[in-house]
């Protein structure tokens, strides 16, 4: 029974017959040559490939749901418990996401100094400007308490005439007219600095993405990907327009606000002092512990991104198998967890802001105390009261301003090291110089594991003819794609090598691989564009000639010409849709145009009814002669018109040769033919 469980698996319904009949087949990679059974181990091997065997704890715990009844005490002390296990899943987050077992990595928060400074230092002179104009409307700002409490002075001392109230409150105006130019002079350089070192920073976002290795882009989540180059992006943006040079300005100006108060008069600046003392405790907390809780907080943004793009993707499956219930409830844990991770936050700008409003109204009446006893001792003036007074008020604002900004930048910050993740994930390949020399492709001693210990390939060896068509046939699961994908080049294999004219395949650039071998799978994309720019992707300067034959080759010419536009026809999202079928046949006069000398074609008409399918193939042969070809196919006529077939069960070579001589081998290979034909 054992050796014929793996036709059940996937293989076509009609394949079941039973045929355990062992046969001395010279399997092309298995070094015992042919086993009459699978052995379990490797199935098992195969099996647990997706298995996880983790236990899954729930999304949110009990313990993190707020009580509802309860006296105040106990309330208090309920939200203590939530808000420290908040604390603990926000610091598990942080540390899993640097390094995941999947997935895009958070960079650590160091790299976002040295990103920042980079985008900076070819703007230098207009950081300098822009500081500048700051400080001089911070400077200007500061010049009016001081002309005020001069004036207040010479009243009390009796020696002003109305020509110098007058002088002095022109003055004045004169001086809140220069901060008032200064100010817009520094707010439009910082949204100009502010939206170039936006574009740069997209322009950076964009060339990272494209440059990730393929592999590990398949390994992330779409949602994940989607949301860091959207939501953090944005984040990231508005922090180095808004909150950087308001958290600037805003350090600058409480800087020169207590200079000028110590200027003023020490004791009366002594308040203050202390009040910034204060709150830099909290704040401190806060830096210490909000980090993590942004970039958990990011986390469950990704998380919910993925469920709706899972959900909107493969709505036609949900409404198919009734998942309705599920994919909402899936978008409610997501929504609970993201919102356990804002609660996170919120409670830790709530602690920080509750001390610093207590330290905000504090020093103004210490200050008039202390002016009052100061008076009458002599040691201050009233004009200096009325400065200080001015200048503690005049400091809650940048105070204020600095901490929100603070506060926004932390946003920025976690956004950024979740977009600096992106540059963390490993290149898959180190490019050489070698060039090939040749066109001929071999594969040796093949292994591949998706999950470590967990091969799916188990030591495969297949060498390409120039110009031969190899098909490959097995059960689903039994490791056929992967070993497309490994001739492909898109994946290296643990061990072993996949060569091109004597050059290892990942050592090649990947513009330059492209030239030599090229997958086609089922999964293909339609871009927006016409039909001409969706076929000649690869080389754009192809001719029309090129395209209409590429498109008869795969049978598609008669529904092209039939379009609204024929070539120029736009596709893609927003345009005219094409069926699978047809946009598969797209996928094939795309390679058809690229020529590459080497095809891997993984199911790759398998939408296209059958007849038409063979009559696709059939063409594509002819146009492709002197191309080798391997065509992973689950109809048996894709093998039967190959030059050789190799059967592949569960990760191995098992049978090798043509059609002729596997039927006359009488094995595996024969009885499924019979039951193809039968
Ligand atoms: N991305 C992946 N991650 C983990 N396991 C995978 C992945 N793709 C395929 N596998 C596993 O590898 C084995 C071989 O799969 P595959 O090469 O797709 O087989 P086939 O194309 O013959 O159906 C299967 O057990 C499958 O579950
Ligand atoms: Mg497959």
């Amino acid at each position: 029974m054992r050796c014929c469980g793996w036709r059940t698996a996937g293989w076509p319904a009609a394949a079941a017959t039973p045929s355990c009949s062992p046969s001395p087949a010279t399997a092309g990679s298995s070094p015992g040559g042919w086993r009459p059974a699978v052995s379990e181990t490797w199935l098992d091997d195969s099996a647990r490939t997706w298995r996880d065997d983790r236990v899954v704890a729930p999304r949110v715990p009990a313990e993190l749901v707020p009580p509802h009844r309860g006296r105040v005490g106990e309330r208090l002390r309920a939200w203590q418990r939530r808000h420290r296990l908040r604390a603990g899943r926000a610091d598990a987050y942080f540390h899993s996401s640097r390094a995941p077992e999947r997935g895009l990595p958070v960079a650590p928060a160091s790299a976002v100094t040295g990103f920042v400074g980079e985008l900076l230092s070819h703007r230098r002179a207009r950081v300098a400007w822009l500081l500048t104009l700051n400080i001089a409307a911070a400077v200007a700002g500061l010049v009016v308490p001081r002309l005020l409490g001069s004036l207040v002075d010479r009243v009390a001392a009796g020696q002003t005439t109305l020509a110098t109230i007058n002088a002095l409150v022109l003055a004045v105006a004169v001086v809140v007219v220069v901060q008032a130019v200064l100010t817009f002079g520094a707010r439009f350089s910082s949204t100009v600095l502010g939206q170039d070192v936006l574009a740069s920073a997209r322009e950076n976002v964009v060339r990272t993405v494209l440059s990730l290795p393929l592999s590990r882009v398949e390994s992330a989540s779409s949602g994940d990907l989607v949301t860091r180059v959207t939501r953090d992006v944005s984040a990231m943006s508005n922090s180095v327009q808004h909150a950087l040079p308001q958290a600037v300005i805003a350090a600058a100006t409480t800087v020169l606000t207590i200079v000028a108060l110590c200027v003023n008069n020490l004791l009366l600046a002594v308040p203050s002092l202390l009040a910034l003392v204060l709150v830099s405790f909290p704040v401190r907390a806060y830096l210490r512990r909000a980090p993590r809780g942004y970039i958990t907080e990011g986390g469950t943004y990704s998380r919910i991104n993925t469920t709706l793009t899972e959900t909107v993707e493969g709505s036609r499956t949900v409404e198919a198998l009734g998942l309705r219930g599920q994919r909402i409830a899936a978008g409610d844990d997501d929504v609970a967890e993201s919102a356990q991770a804002e609660r996170y936050t919120m409670s830790l700008r709530n602690l920080m802001f509750g001390w610093i409003d207590l330290a905000y109204n504090t020093p103004l009446v210490a200050v008039l105390l202390l002016g009052m006893v100061g008076y009458g001792q002599g040691w201050v003036s009233l004009g200096e009261i009325t400065t200080a007074t001015l200048y503690v008020q005049a400091l809650v604002e940048p105070v204020d301003r600095l901490i929100a900004n603070v506060d926004r930048l932390q946003v920025g910050i976690a956004s950024t090291t979740r977009l600096l993740g992106i540059r963390q994930v490993p290149q898959d390949r180190t490019p050489g110089d070698d060039r090939p020399q040749g066109v001929d492709l071999v594969g040796r001693d093949l292994r591949f594991a998706y999950r470590e210990g967990h091969d799916v390939l188990h030591g495969v060896s297949l060498t390409l003819q120039p110009g031969e068509r190899l098909a490959v046939v097995g059960p689903s699961g039994s490791g056929k794609s992967t070993l497309g994908r490994l001739l492909a080049g898109i994946n290296g294999p643990r061990t072993g090598s996949v060569t091109v004219g004597g050059v290892e395949l990942t050592t090649l650039p990947l513009d330059l691989l492209r030239t030599e071998v090229a997958l086609v799978t089922q999964e293909h994309h339609v871009f927006v564009g016409t039909v001409r720019d969706n076929i000649v992707l690869a080389r754009e300067d192809s001719p029309d000639e090129v395209v209409v034959r590429a498109l008869q080759a795969v049978d598609a010419w008669d529904w092209v010409q039939r379009l609204d536009a024929g070539l120029d026809t736009m596709l893609g999202s927003g345009h005219t849709s094409l069926t699978p079928a047809q946009a598969q046949q797209v996928a094939l006069a795309r390679l058809v145009v690229a020529d590459p000398h080497t095809l891997v074609l993984d199911e790759a008409t398998s939408l296209i009814d059958p007849h038409t399918a063979r009559d696709v193939e059939g063409s594509m042969a002819g146009l492709l002669a002197n191309r080798a070809v391997v065509a992973i196919a689950h109809r048996l006529h894709t093998a039967h018109d190959a030059d050789r077939i190799a059967v592949v069960i569960d990760g191995r070579v098992v049978e090798l040769g043509s059609h002729d001589e596997l039927v006359a081998r009488d094995g595996e290979y024969a009885a499924l033919w019979r039951a193809w034909t039968s």
